[in-house]
């Protein structure tokens, strides 16, 4: 094969081309990215379906009573705040049993870090009291891992701390509280964190799920879905301004993918992440109708319809109140919020997307359009993204589209979940959009096969679409896999790009095929051609086989590199000629990098070399393979 480039047709490539969509699926916030190590610290598990309440979802989860002459009951009388209604309340007739949280599947917990305990208690009879907070590994009967005593006093909710060091290694140990003095002791917000969260943050996220997330270098992170952004019913529709502020004082509610959502990583947590991560803040907030708004929902339950027009007005401040809290100065009332958060600076939000793959009715575009106007009018520095609606293969975005020509919504957002096959087929299917209309952001993909395996042939499949994003980087200005966190034993969707329990991180292959795309990105596409022979030197011409390999080559500017991508989906190994000449390659060492594999690996790595380059040069493409060339300029 030969792959000659045309650079004078190079076109730009969109900065923020690769990013990642994370939503609360899986576990994904709660016991996964989201640091807390204490389940249901406040209480307030209420998992109601559309048929009414799930018994094993209440304030009980998670803990129990260890231990006799106690009891332990939820009280709703004299709550910290409104919207934390539920709290323990022990009796203790004599010291010794112990309230006991069991954690997400256990706490995991390592010799030597620190823990930070807080919690809001209030002696409901006296003036004082201790507490003896110890974690213990049940594995080894009363083995104490580590232990602390609190101190409290006064008869109204009084917020206590203290850190616990761990004296050894458990994957599953428990969080137990004693209190020390007889009596009735109220207890909420009881939480538990590693110091070492992410970059060392507050109420931060676990961080090695963090860093393995950060390793993908995203430009953007879209939050918090997906369905959670839309809800299953208008209940269920996740409303920003519930999920910032003190902990104790935001709006848990139920998660529709069937568990809980604690709101303890709100909006605050997702705009720091981002600048953590130096990557582009897209949050999603409904439309104004929750998922599927008319007709019966597939995902199932909840009310239908769309937020009644006389409530709309409210809801559309409450978007722009988003974007005052996100960029407002400290003098603005929701700027005022986000500094007294301890984040005075703005977080420089440029885009928001309205709704997420919607029916598009016209209790949707009804919505959608007051609230597109309004950010237009309010907030012309804002992209605003648009939403195309359901896809499934064999159909086409018609009426999402339609709204998006009408309007002339910058950006719209496409969701596929398809197989392998279709990637391969439709290639071209950005090549002929018409660039006069919206941008495209590509907000959900996976490759899917029957049975839902991440495997070098889907990884494969996505690799080789890449090229096509990148080769149509003009018009795509975002795309994101989905969904992006999976806990084992906790999923309910596959497959997902990374898989973890409460101990370790599973990348899988196509995770490498997002990152080798998230650390060799470029800024200017460099058009070219590919003529393929087979071992023998022929010319392969027949038609579907030559589409199972690809390429793209795009220029760096900051890293001054010309990056070589290339994907062979074939059984057998291609052989390549590749002729840079023209471009001021500097001749030497380049590094090659290759994810290879049998179509059904799961375990493949990407393996890295140091690979001699001249302006032209011969490469092998194995069977099965995504190469990447890094080459540096003069
Ligand atoms: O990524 C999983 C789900 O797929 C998202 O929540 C939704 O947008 C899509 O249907």
């Amino acid at each position: 094969a030969s792959i000659t480039l045309q650079p004078e047709k190079a076109k730009p490539i969109s900065k923020l081309l690769l990013g990642i969509f994370f939503e609360d699926i899986n576990y994904a916030a709660d016991g996964g990215l989201y640091a807390e190590l204490v389940q249901n610290r406040d209480f307030e598990y209420a998992l109601s379906d559309k048929d009414g309440h799930d018994p094993n979802w209440n304030s009980y989860h998670s803990w129990t009573l260890r231990g006799a002459q106690s009891t332990f009951a939820i009280d709703t009388t004299a709550p910290i705040h409104p919207n934390n209604r539920h709290y323990a309340v022990l009796d203790t007739k004599a010291p010794g049993a112990a309230l006991v949280n069991s954690g997400y599947d256990g706490i995991p917990v390592k010799k030597g870090d620190k823990y930070e305990l807080s919690l809001f208690a209030n002696q409901l009879s006296g003036k004082s009291g201790k507490v003896l907070v110890r974690l213990v590994s049940p594995a080894q009967s009363n083995n104490v891992i580590a232990q602390t005593t609190i101190t409290f006093s006064g008869n109204s909710w009084k917020k206590a701390q203290a850190v616990l060091t761990a004296t050894a290694d458990a994957d599953s140990a428990q969080l137990e509280l004693q209190p020390l003095t007889a009596g009735r002791l109220a207890l909420d917000m009881i939480s538990l964190f590693p110091q070492a969260t992410f970059k060392g943050r507050k109420n931060g996220l676990r961080a090695d799920l963090a860093q393995v997330i950060a390793d993908i270098h995203p430009r953007f992170v879209r939050f918090p879905g997906g369905c959670v952004a839309h809800g299953d019913g208008l209940n269920n529709i996740y409303r920003w301004k519930n999920t910032i502020g003190p902990l104790e004082t935001r709006t848990p509610q139920r998660n529709l993918w069937g568990y809980h959502q604690s709101a303890g990583l709100g909006y605050f947590e997702y705009f720091r992440f981002c600048e953590d991560i130096g990557a582009e803040p897209v949050p999603v907030v409904a439309a104004g109708v929750p998922c599927q708004n008319s007709g019966p929902s597939p995902k199932g339950g909840g009310q239908q319809g769309g937020i009644p027009m006389n409530e709309m007005d409210e809801y559309v401040q409450d978007i722009l109140d988003l974007i005052e809290y996100a960029n407002g100065d400290i003098h603005t009332t929701w700027g005022q919020k986000r500094a007294a958060a301890g984040h005075p600076e703005p977080f420089h939000l440029k885009y928001i997307g309205i709704g997420n793959e919607d029916l598009i009715t016209d209790i949707f575009e009804e919505r959608f359009t007051m609230i597109f106007n309004a950010v237009k009018k309010q907030h012309p520095e804002i992209t605003v993204i648009g939403t195309a609606g359901p896809f499934f293969e064999g159909t086409d975005y018609e009426e999402g589209w339609d709204i998006a020509n009408k309007l002339k919504v910058p950006m719209i957002d496409e969701h596929y979940y398809v197989s392998p096959g279709w990637f391969i087929n439709n290639q071209d299917f950005y090549d002929k959009y018409d660039r006069s209309k919206s941008k495209v952001y590509l907000g959900e993909y996976a490759a899917h096969l029957p049975g839902r395996p991440s495997n070098i042939e889907t990884a494969l499949a996505e690799a080789l679409y890449l090229t096509a994003l990148e080769r149509n980087g003009d018009v795509v200005s975002m795309a994101s896999y989905a969904p992006l966190l999976a806990k084992e034993k906790h999923t309910q969707w596959t497959p997902d790009l990374i898989y973890f329990n409460n101990t370790s991180v599973k990348p899988t292959v196509n995770y490498y095929v997002q990152q080798l795309y998230g650390t060799n990105s470029g800024d200017t596409y460099l058009p070219g051609t590919i003529s393929l022979s087979n071992e023998e030197g022929k010319e392969i011409s027949i038609d579907g086989v030559k589409e199972r390999v690809a390429f793209s080559i795009v220029k760096d500017t900051k890293s001054n590199t010309v990056i070589i991508k290339l994907v062979n989906l074939l059984p057998a190994a291609v052989q390549s000629g590749i002729d840079l000449s023209g471009l001021g390659i500097a001749e030497g060492t380049a590094i090659k990098t290759v994810l290879q594999g049998r179509p059904d690996s799961k375990d493949a790595r990407p393996l890295v070399s140091d690979y001699p380059v001249s302006e032209k040069f011969n490469t092998e493409l194995p069977a099965y393979s995504f190469t990447v060339i890094t080459v540096k300029m003069k």
